[in-house]
């Protein structure tokens, strides 16, 4: 039966028909109600306005949470009393007599939280929309990215927002916030003193962090050429795990306290010059290639593609971060579309021991190595040197893995999906895991420069076959430092 230890809430979903409330927002509540996580008097209020009756509009939830929780998760007692939770009401955004209709349908004591999975264009007439019907008052809100595809048109959307709800209603996704090896990330970093006494440049030669995707852009050609990976995981995600590697340790876990943190890690990033364009930053877009075996387009061969499209799916960049406790250790990031597998890695390399002792041979491979898995395969392995075992071996060393793996050691419990946790934050009241509106504005800030020295420049990206690790010029990114990445995996 449902746990009482979340007080209960109307969940009201704008855009509930959408790809992202069907495939990640649903299967995610249902998971919270399967772990009795939802309160007995929650409700979820699916609005959109699509035509169709509330039954075909149900029927069609229940269909996707069947398609998208797996299998052995699906519990139809479970499944009965979480569809019975949803009720679907319809809402053009814009129509502020729909409100109306809502508001009648939520009583004044109800915890309202309000999630915008719509477009951004169209957050500052929701939220004033729910003011004049007077539902603003009390409720959370909760913003889906992108916001803004630059820093002045996040800046309106984020105003436009704050009008009607202050900063400590406001919850701003990232999803990958909410992954549990994230998460694991703080754990690491500050209940070890083993890192954190090392975690700076006198023992850390370079941080590599790479968001791979094996997919395509899966029929959303549109939404993303406007993007462009920059702005689609650079901006955001890849951003925000060089936050939490690179942050001082806060004073406490309070979002604030994090958040103001992060902040600084974004305000010390170098500006990368034009000069630095050319030697620091590559942009590639994918041509035809294989996947898993199979034959794909290339981006400009996609469904829906414009031809002469110059977005990018690709990018690999060096971040310098100015302050001392990182002053010379550069970021290596990576993130493309139609890489070889999906895999999201963060490495920290440790630098060579101070002095050197074993066989001159031997000198390259000496340096012990954080590997932080996201996905797949979440977990934590610390490369350690060890010596051969032999009698033949001498004092011949190698590089062996001291392993923590997340699926293994908790065999028996599922490894939440990112939105579980962050809907749970959100009922709970706990913005630790979302991001204040002036790391999305830093953030921007950064990204901006560099778009504008990619306009000014003209250069187009450079192609690279789908399937493969991305341009050649990425490799060279990185050997230039003499360095490589890691594993070339
Ligand atoms: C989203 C991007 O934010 O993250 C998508 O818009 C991307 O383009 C997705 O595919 C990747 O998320 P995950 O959790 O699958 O790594």
């Amino acid at each position: 039966m449902p746990s009482t230890s979340v007080e209960p809430c109307t969940f009201a979903l704008f855009g509930a028909l959408g790809d992202l409330a069907l495939r990640k927002l649903f299967p995610a509540l249902y998971q919270l109600d399967r772990a009795t996580l939802l309160h007995d008097d929650t409700r979820i209020m699916a609005l959109a306005r699509e035509a169709g009756t509330p039954q075909q509009h149900l029927a069609n939830i229940e269909e996707h949470l069947r398609l998208f929780v797996a299998k052995a998760q699906i519990d139809e007692e479970t499944l009965r009393r979480f569809l019975a939770r949803v009720t679907y009401v319809h809402v053009d955004f814009m129509n502020e007599a729909d409100y109306l209709n809502l508001a009648e349908q939520i009583g004044p004591n109800e915890q309202l939280i309000a999630y915008f999975a719509t477009p951004a264009a169209v957050y500052g007439a929701i939220c004033e929309n729910l003011h004049k019907v007077g539902l603003a008052d009390r409720a959370r809100v909760v913003l889906e990215k992108p916001i803004g595809h630059d820093l002045a048109s996040s800046r309106r959307v984020n105003d436009a927002v704050a009008q009607y709800f202050p900063e400590n209603r406001t919850y701003r996704i990232d999803h990958y916030l909410g992954k549990e090896t994230v998460q694991n990330l703080i754990a690491l970093r500050f209940a070890n003193s083993l890192f954190e006494t090392q975690w700076n440049q006198n023992y850390i030669s370079h941080v590599e962090i790479t968001v791979a995707e094996e997919v395509g852009i899966e029929g959303r050609w549109g939404y993303f050429d406007q993007a462009g990976q920059l702005r689609d995981m650079i901006q955001n995600h890849l951003l925000q795990l060089l936050c939490l590697i690179a942050m001082d340790p806060p004073a406490d876990l309070s979002a604030d306290s994090i958040r103001d943190e992060k902040v600084k890690v974004l305000k010390a990033l170098a500006p990368i010059s034009a000069e630095g364009l050319t030697t620091q930053v590559v942009r590639g877009q994918y041509i035809a290639g294989y996947s898993q075996g199979k034959p794909v387009p290339g981006y400009l061969e996609e469904e829906n593609s414009n031809t002469q499209s110059d977005t990018e799916t690709f990018v690999a960049l060096r971040a310098d971060i100015r302050n001392w406790r990182w002053a010379g250790v550069p970021f290596y990031l990576r993130t493309g579309k139609r890489m070889p597998q999906k895999l999201s890695q963060i490495v920290i390399h440790f630098k060579e021991p101070q002095h050197y002792i074993f066989a001159p041979e031997q000198r390259l491979q000496i340096s012990n190595k954080l590997i932080i898995r996201l996905q797949p395969d979440e977990g934590i392995s610390l490369r350690v040197m060890t010596k051969e075992q032999g009698l033949d071996k001498g004092m011949q060393l190698r590089s062996g893995p001291l392993q923590l793996n997340f699926s293994d050691t908790y065999r028996s419990a599922r490894i939440p999906d990112a939105y579980e946790r962050l809907l749970l934050e959100v009922m709970q009241g706990n913005q630790n895991l979302f991001v204040r509106e002036d790391e999305i504005e830093y953030a921007w800030k950064w990204c901006d420069q560099l778009i504008a020295g990619w306009k000014k420049s003209g250069d187009a990206p450079k192609p690279y076959a789908a399937g493969s690790w991305g341009p050649m010029s990425s490799i060279a990114l990185i050997t230039r430092d003499g360095r490589s990445w890691y594993g070339d995996i």
